[in-house]
């Protein structure tokens, strides 16, 4: 890759083709349990942007650019009160679409405040979970409809995470489906699992064939493996735009997921997690029930975390590069393949270990990179074609094309043609009403 390239994909400052690209869409924000009414500030950074989010005695949500517009003190410093954030040097007070309501320090016949408004980004709630929109746009478009983001209360996980490298890089761990019979599952042999079972299939077979297609929404993965006699074993998965993955974590038919890489800024992503609960467990059986090598498979995506109240303070892990990652080499060399604790903490190592920003000009690509290689180039092409002809990007104007898709696995006779057997599973599976109710 070239370095302008690499450029392109990664940066996301405003007015920078990607960070405009993704200024187009409703980006998550912050999770509803965390914003209470008539609480302080609290300190978002969002694609390089500082911002404070609150919630006000109504419930209303407000998230500003905390440079206060008058003098530019941090209205994180500020009282939220009766409908508003005021700012603690003159007093001037904000309600949540950043009009100045109120100006203390002007005469009481003066108009000041009609003249100001704080940088205000709009809002939405929906499946606990703040959203932002931070484009151009006078009128925001829809939310996106994922099934993960309509589940009810007590039958969801929104969870999030800090990661510390580049949102691309980090993203590109979700659709890489090589990794998964190494750095998860390394410690482990084909022979551990009932025959029958996906993991049998994935062990068996390191070297997955792909089928890599541009999609309405993004991309799209079937990864195949030979399965029992006249069998064929498939791990289907996406990208959305303009960051969302699906991984396949189990089969198709209830495998109801979506995960956000948002960029903190170029060096930082907010990773978010939308899906029905998964059980703190290993997800797969053994064969011989020794448990020998499942050591540090579980998805604890919120283990060990901390805030503190910096830029940077939401969801950061204990584990990180200064201490490893909490590796222990002796499980490493007896019982795990990596020695790190949890699918997640193992992913956020790896990922982080390639640098705050990949250098891509040194890669060595490879065929199992297909899919990385698609979703770049569909990264790119967008990008440019907006700030170049000002293209709308896909799923902005016409959010249903994300309806009704799912990742995950299936077993089809070896002859079947796979995207038609997808299709019928998702048809048959997608819930139409959580689908619907996610509109609303
Ligand atoms: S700087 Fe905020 S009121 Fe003066
Ligand atoms: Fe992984």
């Amino acid at each position: 890759m070239r370095k302008q390239d690499n450029d392109l994909l990664t940066k996301t400052d405003a007015g920078t083709p990607m960070g405009d690209l993704i200024r187009q869409y409703w980006i998550p924000a912050v999770k509803s349990e965390d914003l209470e009414n008539d609480a302080p500030p609290t300190r978002l950074r969002l694609l390089g942007e500082n911002l404070i989010a609150f919630r006000t005695t109504s419930g209303k949500v407000g998230i500003f650019e905390h440079h206060c517009p008058h003098r530019c003190a941090s209205l994180y410093y500020g009282r939220n009160e009766d409908e508003g954030i005021r700012c603690v040097y003159h007093g001037w007070k904000f309600d949540v679409s950043g009009q100045c309501v109120e100006t203390p320090t002007e005469s009481a016949d003066s108009n000041m405040k009609d003249q100001v408004r704080a940088t205000a980004y709009q809002t939405r709630e929906r499946g606990g979970l703040i959203w932002v929109y931070m484009g151009s746009a006078e009128q925001a478009p829809e939310l996106p409809a994922f099934e993960a983001n309509a589940l009810p209360e007590g039958m969801r996980w929104v969870k999030c995470g800090l990661r510390e490298c580049n949102w691309l890089q980090a993203l590109e761990g979700d659709i890489d489906t090589a990794h998964l019979s190494f750095l998860h599952l390394g410690a482990l042999d084909a022979e551990q699992f009932p025959p029958g079972s996906p993991a049998h299939y994935f062990q068996k077979d390191k070297a997955p064939k792909f089928e890599v297609l541009d999609t309405d929404y993004g991309t799209m993965y079937g990864a195949y493996r030979p399965g029992d006699e006249g069998q064929m074993y498939w791990r289907i998965a996406h990208f959305l735009m303009p960051f969302w993955t699906m991984p396949p974590g189990g089969p198709l038919q209830n495998n109801i997921i979506a995960r956000a890489w948002v960029p903190v800024d170029d060096e930082h992503t907010m990773f978010w997690h939308l899906s029905a609960p998964i059980p703190d467990r290993p997800p797969i059986q053994l064969a011989d029930n020794k448990g020998k090598g499942l050591v540090g498979i579980h998805f604890n995506l919120e283990a060990n975390q901390y805030h503190d109240n910096d830029w940077l303070g939401r969801y950061r892990y204990k584990e990180n590069e200064s201490n490893d990652y909490g590796i222990d080499r002796e499980v490493q060399r007896e019982d795990s393949y990596s020695g790190i604790d949890g699918v997640h903490m193992q992913d956020q190592a790896i990922t982080e270990s390639m640098g705050k920003i990949v250098d891509r000009t040194k890669e060595h690509l490879a065929s199992s990179d297909k899919m990385i290689i698609m979703t770049r180039r569909r990264l790119m092409q967008s990008a440019q074609a907006l700030s170049e002809e000002n293209t709308i990007p896909a799923g902005v104007s016409n959010p249903e094309i994300y309806n009704g898709q799912r990742a995950g696995e299936m077993i089809i006779p070896q002859d079947a043609d796979w995207l038609e057997k997808y299709q019928e599973i998702c048809q048959e599976s997608v819930n139409k009403e959580t689908v619907d109710a996610s509109k609303k």
